[in-house]
């Protein structure tokens, strides 16, 4: 950078357009009528990550990545033929492979004869402007959940309330039919059993819901992780047995004690088991499991509960990925991609940890850390 005479008569425009160009924001170059680079600024090499004089060296083509390239030719042709402004996005690619999103305006100068000379380019780094972008995205459609959730949790309540008047009813038929002899009831009892347990843990949820909206913290008690996850057990009993899925539960008695919310980590079982169970689905080993052992850290004491799957398991790019909303492999229906945020938000509410290791094509194992109480 040139350094700024004082006599306010020795600055030139040019010495304000250099001083200008080597403190702006943008990656400005220009390049010649071959593609070749002619000028480049301080912002270029430092996203870019070649040497001034490696980029005055540099052909247009050896900055892009490779599948935008034929764009970049077609779009540099046009240009240089009406030498209209154009804005377009593009991809770049620096010298250590990073990609950089960008947004490019281009226009091309002419000299007297009017024969074309130079493009110039301004190129804006997109790539925090995309991010925003993407969880304004995000939190704009959790809001519209949320409203959604508050109008399904109204219209639950009746029909919820109606399966378990009947079931306390046919509870009473039993009771009086029980004494005929010539009825087994028992099939009836532990389906009607069943219906009373899946209909509480429906209401449970409604209730977390309405707590939530109407923005009630949920309430923390002593509960033990192994109740948990055996609840979470029942309540994907016939989604694991539609998947064929083995289920290998290596949790000894217990109990194994934790300060927190039984429905938030019940929850987060549900999640997990059925994210494993889609996992295995189709696939010739199906292998579901379960344990929970203690674990000291830092002088502190956890439950380390593992829930591991022999499933297709993750590439190592969305092992992270995964943990945000609306990210989802499933199709259409099939799954919204906001289990495994919701499972963080929890583990972190509970001031625990969720983790994964993964193999692709072997499987993948979740791993919960959650103080022990
Ligand atoms: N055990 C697993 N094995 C392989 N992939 C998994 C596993 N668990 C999650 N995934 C991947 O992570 C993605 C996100 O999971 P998440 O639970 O957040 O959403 P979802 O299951 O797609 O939808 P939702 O849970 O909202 O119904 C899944 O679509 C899947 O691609
Ligand atoms: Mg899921």
């Amino acid at each position: 950078m040139s350094r700024m005479r004082v006599g306010s008569e020795d600055i030139t425009d040019a010495d304000i357009l250099e001083t200008v160009l080597s403190h702006f924001p943008d990656i400005v170059h220009s390049v010649d009528a071959l593609g070749n680079i002619v000028f480049s600024n301080g912002k270029a090499q430092e996203l870019l990550g070649y040497s001034r004089e490696e980029l005055l060296a540099m052909n247009i083509s050896e900055i892009y990545a490779d599948e935008v390239l034929d764009s970049v030719k077609a779009g540099f042709d046009s240009l240089k033929a009406t030498g209209d402004i154009s804005i377009a996005e593009s991809l770049l690619k620096a010298k250590n492979g990073t990609r950089v999103a960008v947004e490019i305006r281009s226009f091309s100068i002419y000299d007297d004869n009017g024969d074309f000379a130079r493009t110039i380019s301004i190129m804006r780094d997109m790539r925090t402007i995309r991010k925003l972008q993407q969880s304004l995205i995000r939190s704009n459609r959790l809001t519209a959940i949320g409203e959604m959730a508050a109008s399904v949790v109204h219209e639950i309540t009746s029909p919820l309330t109606a399966i378990l008047l009947s079931n306390d009813t046919v509870v009473q038929e039993m009771e009086r039919i029980r004494s005929s002899e010539t009825v087994d009831v028992g099939p009836m009892e532990s389906a009607s059993s069943d219906i009373r347990r899946a209909s509480s843990s429906i209401q449970k949820l409604v209730e977390q819901l309405q707590n939530f909206s109407r923005g009630i913290t949920e309430k923390y008690e002593s509960v033990n992780i192994g109740s948990a996850v055996g609840d979470a057990l029942f309540m994907t009993k016939s989604k694991v047995q539609a998947c064929g899925v083995l289920v290998q539960n290596d949790i000894a008695e217990g109990p194994y004690p934790t300060y927190g919310s039984p429905n938030q980590l019940e929850q987060v079982f549900i999640n997990l088991i059925t994210n494993a169970c889609d996992a295995m689905a189709g696939r010739e080993e199906r292998l579901l499991r379960l344990s929970i052992v203690p674990e000291s850290r830092d002088g502190r004491e956890f439950w380390r509960c593992t829930i591991s799957d022999t499933g297709a398991g993750i590439a190592e790019e969305m092992r992270e990925e995964v943990f945000e909303s609306f990210v989802t492999t499933k199709q259409n229906g099939k799954g919204t991609g906001l289990g495994l945020s919701i499972c963080r938000g929890i583990i972190k509410e509970h001031r625990g940890e969720i983790t994964l290791e993964s193999e692709v094509d072997k499987g993948t194992c979740f791993s919960i850390l959650l103080r022990r109480a």
